[in-house]
């Protein structure tokens, strides 16, 4: 697996694709590859030539005292799991590549990103866009593929690609999940076993909460006690917000048919590690 490390050389790599009339796939990563990501790499790859997987643990997206010191890192498994999904490239720079100096200039999404992950975590998506954008720029991809367990980051990464008038396709992929639910995530290595077990109450909540609907409760005031009840029958769980919004829009909504698409989001921690799930769901299938 080749891994460039350098922004001018990836530059002149991609323009020989470029050049070539290659369609570049881009999977942007913070690595600890795992099947979740491996189903974008091979979603980008039937979809695009070329396929380059960016592994960066980008410091700007992380609050003082988030886990950016601990973050998972594991380049030599990162290639395998890379590889065998079908990528052609991995970009890995390091911070000093990304970061030479003290940043003062940065991309921000507004309202999109006042509520949810962005509320809890302030400063957090300017992060994300900031170096999403960078990534963009550098590698120039047609296409770029993202997780769906991260929905608030797909809006207002396809707000910015909107906003910015930037020329790529961004492609959203569905939320890969353990056999019991449990969303895959970097982050699921920091569970202790009993942690990792109160875990899936998080998909189990989202199924229930579909059900009620599914039976005719919509609306989301009652939902979302319902789902809080749910979580909170776990000993280890703390919840930190259960929301059901409208999708893409991020708006509240007062009963789950009002838009054609809403989405119930959880964040939960356990211990110190906090996980997040959701579930959209189509107006048309209620
Ligand atoms: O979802 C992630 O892993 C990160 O937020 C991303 C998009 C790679 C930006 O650092």
């Amino acid at each position: 697996m080749e891994v460039i490390t350098t922004i001018n050389e990836i530059r002149t790599r991609i323009a020989k694709e470029k050049k070539a009339g290659k369609v570049i796939g881009l999977v942007p990563t913070m690595g600890y590859l795992h099947r979740g990501h491996q189903s974008l790499i091979e979603k980008a790859r039937k979809e695009s030539d070329f396929v380059v997987v960016s592994i960066f643990v980008n410091p700007l997206q992380f609050g003082p005292n988030e886990d950016y010191d601990r973050y998972p890192r594991d380049l030599e498994r990162d290639k395998i799991m890379a590889k065998q999904a079908g990528a052609d490239l991995i970009f890995f720079p390091s911070v000093n590549e990304m970061y030479p100096a003290k940043p003062k200039t940065f991309v921000e999404v507004n309202e999109l990103t006042a509520q949810l992950c962005g509320k809890s975590r302030p400063g957090h998506f300017r992060g994300v866009t900031t170096v999403v954008s960078k990534l963009f720029h550098i590698i120039q991809p047609d296409m770029a593929y993202f997780g769906l367990k991260d929905a608030q980051q797909v809006a207002v990464i396809q707000q910015m690609v909107q906003d910015l008038n930037m020329p790529i396709t961004i492609i959203p992929c569905p939320i890969v999940r353990e056999e019991d639910g449990l969303a895959l995530s970097s982050r699921n290595v920091y569970l202790s076993p009993e942690e990792r077990n109160q875990a899936t109450i998080l998909y189990q909540s989202l199924q229930k909460a579909k059900e009620w609907i599914e039976e005719g409760i919509t609306e989301t005031r009652i939902l979302k006690d319902r789902i809080r009840s749910v979580i909170e029958t776990q000993s280890l769980a703390r919840i930190d917000y259960v929301e059901i919004l409208s999708f893409p829009s991020l708006e509240p909504v007062g009963e789950i048919n009002e838009t054609s698409q809403t989405i119930i989001a959880l964040a939960v921690w356990f211990g110190k590690t906090r996980l997040i799930d959701n579930l959209i769901i189509d107006r048309n299938e209620v």
